[in-house]
């Protein structure tokens, strides 16, 4: 069966994009299925760096064919500004990249509302990107959003449009006090970009699921990670999609017969941008450190990540709703020079350990926590496991155990060739 999944198992940032480059390349067609531009997916490939927000990173290899699949919400300007900047480093993106015909636009009052919000919000705010990811979403779920089908139906202009657009200056001008949008303006817009897509814009679970029937290989590449989950994260310190399984075959529109590797990636410690419960999170001197050992900063807002320590817990969580079939442990290098790793193997809640991580009161878990000797040389030029200082392959042989699921890769550092196969 010819579909594997790549699915971020912590906060986001675990270096998916680097296992997706790692694996695309025996893959004929990937599928972005959920989420916008508020990802950041990095791929180092020499000396060149390249950071995706929308558009699959297998667009790097020439013959790969790229899918915005149907979950996503597209932002057509940081789309078109993306490709722009892949054909200035050549790397042709026409012709091999297809854009789900029920995937929603994301529009440029998405991004204002998302900014507004938070801003309303005050110290409970969630710490978004400011990408307009929410607002999309929420349209979308209350029936009020733009399929990008939509755009080829000449009713919509004159029947759907205008209402659309009226709500939304009622909110923007009532709630917010702001600006309305201007009707002519985004009408405009939208009669242009139509015409722009059309070559791209395709039945995507038709097309999809004819391409596995006939044998091709399907990468599906999640953005952010299961504890940013919608349904399944620290809600409501959250993104508004479903990175998980489940938002995979909704958001590719893929049959779940045809997926054979659920691979979840997690960093060898962990990271989260963003407000939220993070029962790991390493404060002070010794959290600035590990933030400045693995550059520790957002790719898209360039914010700093907090850091904390591996959490067994998360990446079981993870295993459980996704269903794991192996994981890919990223980063490893980053640890090269501590004395000491802390590891979360387990939680206590109200006095009573837990096996499970718990929907709310996570601020109150108590965790327990496991110390391993640090194997303080480098790793970042090894290329086989038995290379591997004693002390690392022993923490990494622990991770697997504790989380229940094997390793089947770990990254050493950025580049492409910094990846040991572990089978
Ligand atoms: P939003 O997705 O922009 O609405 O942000 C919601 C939460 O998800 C915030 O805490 C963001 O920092 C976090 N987030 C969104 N996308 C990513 C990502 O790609 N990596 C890490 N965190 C993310």
């Amino acid at each position: 069966m010819p579909a594997k999944l790549i699915v971020g198992t912590q906060w986001g940032d675990e270096g998916k994009a680097k296992v997706i480059d790692y694996l695309a390349k025996e893959t004929e067609i990937v599928v972005r299925y959920q989420g916008g531009a508020n990802a950041g997916h990095t791929v180092k490939v020499g000396e060149d760096k390249y950071i995706f927000r929308l558009i699959p990173s297998g667009i790097l290899y020439p013959r790969t064919i790229c899918v915005l699949g149907g979950g996503m919400v597209i932002d057509p300007d940081a789309m078109f500004a993306e490709i722009e900047e892949l054909e200035a480093k050549g790397i042709h993106v026409a012709g091999r990249l297809r854009i789900a015909d029920n995937a929603h636009l994301l529009m440029p009052y998405h991004k204002e509302i998302d900014v507004l919000t938070e801003e309303a919000s005050g110290a409970h705010k969630i710490g978004t990107t400011k990408r307009g990811i929410g607002a999309c979403y929420s349209d979308k779920v209350n029936r009020q959003g733009i399929r990008i089908s939509m755009l080829y139906n000449e009713s919509f202009y004159t029947e759907i449009l205008p209402r659309l657009i009226e709500q939304k200056n009622n909110f923007l001008t009532k709630v917010y006090n702001a600006k309305p949008v201007v009707f002519e303006t985004i009408k405009e817009k939208l009669l242009t970009l139509r015409e722009k897509i059309r070559d791209m814009v395709i039945n995507v679970p038709y097309y999809l699921n004819m391409e596995l029937a006939s044998g091709k290989q399907i990468l599906l590449e999640g953005a952010q990670g299961t504890m940013l989950d919608l349904d399944f994260g620290t809600y409501p310190y959250v993104t508004s999609s479903n990175p998980t399984t489940g938002g995979a075959l909704a958001g590719s529109g893929i049959s779940f017969r045809y997926l054979e590797d659920v691979i979840g990636i997690c960093k060898a410690y962990s990271t989260r941008v963003g407000e939220g419960p993070y029962p790991t999170e390493i404060f002070g001197e010794e959290g600035e450190a590990l933030r400045k050992a693995g550059n520790e900063f957002g790719s898209v807002t360039g914010r700093p990540r907090r850091c904390g320590w591996f959490d067994v817990e998360v990446v079981r969580h993870a295993a459980r709703i996704n269903g794991l079939s192996a994981l890919a442990l990223t980063k490893i290098d980053v640890l090269d020079n501590l004395e000491t790793i802390k590891v979360a193997t387990g939680y206590e809640l109200n006095g009573k350990r837990i096996d499970y991580f718990p929907s709310c009161s996570v601020n109150d878990v108590k965790v327990i926590y496991e110390e391993f000797p640090g194997w303080q040389e480098p790793t970042s030029h090894i290329t086989k496991l038995k290379n591997l200082p004693k002390n690392t392959r022993k923490y990494i042989d622990a991770l697997a155990k504790y989380c229940g699921v094997p390793i089947q890769w770990i990254s050493v550092g950025p580049g492409r060739e910094s990846t040991i196969a572990l089978k």
